[in-house]
This record gives structure tokens, sequence and C-alpha cells, in this order.
């Protein structure tokens, strides 16, 4: 029933009138200087249409509990539409289509290296967020990991639980997943710019705790999926330019902590003391492939600025080269890379947890932003996280943000 009530309100969310009005706007401000997001206006979808039983015939033909039958047919069938119609307007008066908002807490937006002691800022933040999820965390290991990803690995449902599918409301009115993104709060998703603008769309809702996202009957309760109420766009990033390519996106409703969906902890230090990282994405798993739909990961060595500067050609986007708020990563032994369609998605610490406790803690990198083509053995280029991270604590945690 989830499922079915999911689907239906992506359809109706792409076919409301709300969404319709607001595309119109969008499509109206071309001409000023507002940022155009816009998406191309879709056609009108039909009302509703209740269908009508045809008239029982005269009734000498009937029986009297072949009528009862009949009535109880047509009591179901006019509950269900009225559920349906209910459902409808209840997406009706809570569609918005996500608001756009690059100016958000411009006073905090400049990049820097962050204060020694942000790591230890973010430890109440963090114990009261996982005080609210007291589950089992431990994930089984999936068997026999298979290979068929170019070289990249299935993840297992629950592996990383902070993983975000974005979804974008396409031309044809349906829903793609285009990018990647991040949990960090109940509320906010964090991903790359760039994926809030991809060839005009914009992402309309975030899918979390699924592998396969072309799985159609999932039905469990473990994936959930959130409309997106606000785009938060840095407020120095440039769409002609690579630098700043970093948002956040808010959430309608708050994501509820499981064992599968939970958020990961930014790294809030200038120091990477780990060269070994780890990505993922239901991206392609190699240039000019199509995106597998399916959630595989990959680990990655950090590389040098220096060496990356040295390994990336020139690149207009990229004028001043590859700079301190970034990070390159890449496979020296498979050579294996991010592609298209994981843009957004995380680049993380896998961290052993202390002695005596199973399993990790993952912390938040980098955001993947571009690359060359993928896989042609030049490092990909990531968003530092620390070097944002007053922007971001400044936008999701305001409160504890003012005592830091
Ligand atoms: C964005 O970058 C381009 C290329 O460097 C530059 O010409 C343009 O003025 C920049 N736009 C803004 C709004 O800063």
């Amino acid at each position: 029933m989830k499922t079915i009530v999911t689907i239906f309100s992506v359809i109706l969310i792409i076919h409301s009138p709300l969404a319709q009005r607001r595309r119109n706007r969008i499509q109206n401000s071309r001409n000023s200087n507002v940022p155009f997001f816009g998406i191309p206006t879709p056609p009108p979808l039909p009302p509703l249409q209740i269908p009508t039983l045809p008239a029982l015939p005269s009734l000498p033909l009937w029986q009297p509990d072949q009528m009862d039958i009949f009535n109880s047919i047509q009591f179901e069938l006019n509950k269900g539409w009225a559920m349906l119609e209910e459902l409808q307007n209840q997406v009706l008066q809570n569609l918005r289509l996500p608001i756009h908002d690059s100016q958000r807490s411009v006073e905090y937006a400049r990049p820097r290296k962050p204060k020694p002691q942000r790591q230890q800022n973010f430890y109440n933040i963090y114990r009261s967020l996982e005080k609210s999820y007291s589950g089992n965390s431990d994930v089984d290991e999936l068997q026999g990991t298979t290979d068929d990803f170019d070289g990249r690995s299935l993840v297992a449902p629950g592996q990383y639980p902070h993983m975000a599918a974005l979804g974008f409301l396409t031309t044809e009115n349906r829903i793609e997943y285009k990018c990647g993104g991040s949990l960090i709060s109940p509320y906010y998703v964090i991903t790359a710019a760039h994926c809030c603008q991809v060839n005009g769309d914009t992402p309309v809702l975030v899918k979390f705790g699924i592998i396969n996202l072309k799985d159609e009957n999932e039905n469990s309760e473990i994936p959930q999926t959130r409309i997106i109420s606000e785009v938060i766009l840095h407020p120095l990033y440039n769409t002609s330019l690579h630098y700043h390519d970093i948002a956040l996106l808010r959430l309608q409703e708050p994501i509820v902590f499981t064992r599968f969906v939970r958020p990961i902890r930014l790294w809030a230090l200038d120091r990477i003391p780990y060269p070994h990282v780890f990505t993922m994405g239901y991206g392609s798993t190699s240039f000019a492939k199509a995106p597998t739909n399916i959630l595989t990961e990959l680990d990655l060595t950090l590389v040098r600025l220096q060496e990356c500067n040295q390994a990336l050609p020139a690149d207009e986007s990229a004028p001043e080269g590859i700079v301190e708020t970034q990070i390159c990563a890449k496979d020296y032994v498979h050579n294996r890379d991010t592609c298209q369609g994981d843009s957004g998605g995380p680049l993380q610490l896998n961290l052993r947890r202390r002695s005596n406790r199973p399993g990790f803690r993952f912390y938040l990198v980098g955001i993947i932003s571009y690359g060359e083509v993928c896989g042609s053995g030049s490092p990909g280029v990531y968003t530092r996280v620390s070097s944002y991270i007053d922007w971001i604590a400044s936008i999701v945690w305001p409160e504890d943000f003012q005592n830091f």
C-alpha cells in the first residue's frame, strides 16, 4: 500500500495544478534576473474520473445474495475512490516545488579551514542524534559480493544508511534519479550544487534506504521518500565554475531514523589523516554506460593537490586549478572512478569503532563533484566538506552553532 501511495503521490505531484502554476511562474520569470530552474510545461492532467458502475438490471433477475455481493463491491469501490480523492487533496495542499535559496547564511559562506575545536563542537549534536535511534546497527555482510560492476561492489541494505538518491522531474513527467546525496540530520541532505540544476531540472524528492532504484515491488518498510521543500545553494556557487559545488536540501518532513536510514557525521577537521576513502552511487560504472540504478561502492586513495593539479588538464571551469576547498581521489590499482549519476554522493571515511564495539563510524569528507571521463586514470574531484563546516552548521544546526 505504501508503495502504491508513494507512486500515486509522485504522479499527483507531477501533475498537480499547483506544480503547474509554479512552473508557469518560473517560465515567466525567465527574462528577469532570477536564476532559472525551469521545467518545460507538461500538458495538464485530466481530472480524476470516478467510474460509475452500470445500473443494476431489473430486480427479478437477482437473487438476494447476489444483490448483497454487488452492493458490497460498489461500497468498497466508492470507499477506495474516496480515499484516493482524499489523498489527492492532501498532496495538492502540501505540494510546493522546492524553493531555491542561494543567499542563505551568506555571512558564513566564505570557505576556510575549520577552527580546530569544530570536530568537538559536533560531539553533542551527534550524541543526541544517535540517541534518537537505538536499534542494532550491525549490517550483515553481503555474501558473495558480486564483481559485475566494473570492480565496484554491491552495497548491502543498511550498510550506508545515509545514502540518498535525488529524484528529478523529467520533461516526460517521470521521476528520474540522477544524483546522490547524504543525510546529515533529520531534515537535511547535503549534495553538490550542480545537481540542483541538472539540465535545468530540479530535484523534487529524495529516496533513502534502497539498493535498487528500479525495484518496483519494494513492499518493505525500509525505504523512506521525502519531498524537498527547499534547495539551498552555496552563495558563492557559480554555475559556470566547479568551485563551491555544495548545496543543502531541506526535507518537508523529517526522516525517521532506523537501522536502514540514518545520518552520517561531518568530518570537521582540515586534515584527513587517513588516505583510504570510500564512495558510492547509483550511477554508471564506467564512461558512457547507462546508470546501474543499483547502489555500488568503491574505495579510493586521496591524492595531494599538487599531484592532482598536474594530472588534470586545464579546465576553463576551474581557472584556478584544484584549490584547497576541494579534494582529489583516485584508484591507483584498479582505475575505478566515480561516474555520471554519482554526483552529489559521499566521499567518506569508514572508521572502525573503538574496541569491542562492532561496525564502523562514517564521516563525510567530500561530495562527488566532477572529473575527467571517468576511469581515464586522472583523479576525481570532490568538494571538501570541512571548508564549509560553518556554513553548513549555521543552517542545519543554527542553535548549536551559536554556541560553537
Ligand atoms: C561566473 O563565472 C564566469 C566565468 O568566470 C564569470 O564570467 C561570471 O561573471 C561569473 N558569474 C557570477 C555571478 O559571478
